[in-house]
Formats: C-alpha cells, structure tokens, sequence
C-alpha cells in the first residue's frame, strides 16, 4: 500500500476532538509524523499515544492557544528541533459564539477574531518562515466554514466574519507564498457532526430543518473534511492553491423552492 505523506511532518490545531482529531489520523493512517496542539492537553495527550500506538509514527502533543504567538514561535521551534522541519499545516482551531448581532459585546468579537482569524495569521506566519528558510514546499490547509462565504444565521456574524477573513486571507498567502513553491488552500465545511455544532442538531426539529437543506440528505462527518485535508496536503493537488473547497454535501450550491 503506497502512504501519500510518508515522511511528511504535520501540524494540526484544535487537534483533541472533533474535526481537528479526524484529521490528525487521517494525516497519519498517510503516514505523516504530527505536531498537535489545542486548549485541551489531556485530551490531546491520549489521541496522540493512540496515533502512536496505531500507526508507529510520532505525534507530539502541545499545550498552545493558537490567539498568542509566543505560544505558537515556541511550538514551531520545537517541532523543527524535533522533527527538522515543517511540511503540512492545518489551521483547524476554531469557536463559535452563537449572539445575535445586537447583542454582540466587544470582547465576544475580540475572542472570536482572535482565535479563528488572528489565529490563522500567527501560526501560517510563523510555519511559512520556517518552510521558506528550510527549502520546504509546503501545504497550507486552513479550516474555514460555508458561514465564511454565506450568512449563516441566525446568530453568527463574528464566527462569519472570521471565517469569511481567513477565506480572503488564504488567497493573499497562497499569491505571495507561491514563489517558494508553498500551497495554501481553504476548505469550508457544511454542518459537521461535532460539540461546536451540536446546538444547532440538539432535537430533531432543528436537525430535520437542517437536513432539509442539504441536498446529499445528511449530516457532514469529520471524516469527510479529514479526506479533503489529506487531499489539499499531499502532492496530487500540487497544482491548486488559493482555493476555497466547499465540502457540504451541496448546501450552498442552489436555492431551490418547493
Ligand atoms: N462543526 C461544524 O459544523 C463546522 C462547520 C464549519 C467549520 N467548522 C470549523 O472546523 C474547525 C473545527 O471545529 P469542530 O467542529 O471540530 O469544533 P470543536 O469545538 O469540536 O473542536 C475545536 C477544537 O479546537 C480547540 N480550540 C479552541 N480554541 C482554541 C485555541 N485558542 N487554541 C487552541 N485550540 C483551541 C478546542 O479545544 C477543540 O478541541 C473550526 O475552525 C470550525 O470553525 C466546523
């Protein structure tokens, strides 16, 4: 069997649950060595020994907030001292603060753009440096949303906004990253089975409203944005950068009337 990653190293934020753990093992069932980090270190800690266990590969866990760059210089210069080098980030870390517009407060606004915008920002910044210093040509993956590309209510104008800014900003990094040879693409996830969604799926009026709406008749898995990871991260998409891939079972694609 041929390992699309094979001797690749990863990073993957927001990597103890959900959709950033979904792809921190589809990353190594490729066979890529992993650099994880999140909120979250227990957590975090028993997916990568299990990484280990299964895959025999290396998957390091790091306490880090991906809002604060010392944090996130100090992981990346452990990651090289460790591993030598960066192949693949995947900027996965992401929340949601479900208000409506008018009951915004600043702070709210402040901590949504910090983690899912200023977020991106930081770590892309901090990794491209060490890809272009190391020769690396590189894959940047960063987890957007449909609600980066649509309004996606009732009550998500910051998680929007955030998201609709790494959109454009994968677009100015893949232009300027290019001549090193680095890749940066997007993906914008539909609705994803996951504890961020799960407000909007808690009983099945809201779920049925949903399903409605989602012409491929049911809900994303993680697996299904892990898939698109692995695909925007190895070489067979080396000729894609810039690009937003939505991944939502066709949600967005038409408005259809009954
Ligand atoms: N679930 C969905 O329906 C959906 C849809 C579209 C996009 N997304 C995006 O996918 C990504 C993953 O979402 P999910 O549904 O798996 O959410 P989740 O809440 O299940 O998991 C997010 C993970 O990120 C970690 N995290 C949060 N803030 C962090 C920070 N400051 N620093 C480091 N780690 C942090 C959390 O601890 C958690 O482990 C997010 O960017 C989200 O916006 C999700």
């Amino acid at each position: 069997m041929k390992f699309r990653l094979e001797g690749k190293v990863a990073i993957v934020t927001g990597a103890a649950r959900g959709i950033g753990k979904e792809i921190a093992t589809a990353l190594a069932k490729e066979g890529a060595n992993l650099a994880l980090c999140d909120l979250d270190i227990e957590r975090l800690e028993k997916h990568s020994i299990k990484l280990e266990e299964e895959y025999g590969l290396k998957a390091l866990p790091f306490k880090v907030d991906v809002s604060k760059s010392d944090q996130i210089l100090a992981m990346v210069e452990e990651v090289v001292k460790r591993f030598g080098k960066i192949d693949i980030l995947v900027n996965n870390a992401g929340i949601a603060i479900k208000k409506r517009f008018l009951d915004i407060s600043e702070k709210e606004w402040n901590k949504v753009i910090d983690v899912n915008l200023k977020g991106v920002f930081l770590f892309s910044q901090a990794v491209a440096r060490r890809m272009i210093e190391g020769k690396i040509r590189g894959s940047i993956v960063n987890i957007s949303s449909i609600a980066g590309i649509i309004a996606y209510g009732p009550a998500g104008a910051p998680y929007s906004a955030s998201k609709a800014g790494v959109n454009i900003l994968t677009k100015h990094m893949a232009y300027e990253l290019a001549p090193f040879g680095i890749r940066v693409n997007a993906i914008a996830p539909g609705i994803v089975e996951t504890e961020l969604s799960k407000s909007g799926l808690k009983n099945e009026v809201s779920r049925a409203s949903r399903l409605k709406r989602i012409p491929l008749g049911r809900i994303g898995k993680p697996e299904d944005v892990a898939r698109a990871v692995v695909f925007l991260a190895s070489d067979e998409s080396s000729y894609i950068t810039g690009e937003v891939l939505v991944v939502d079972g066709g949600m967005i694609s038409a408005v259809y009337f009954e």
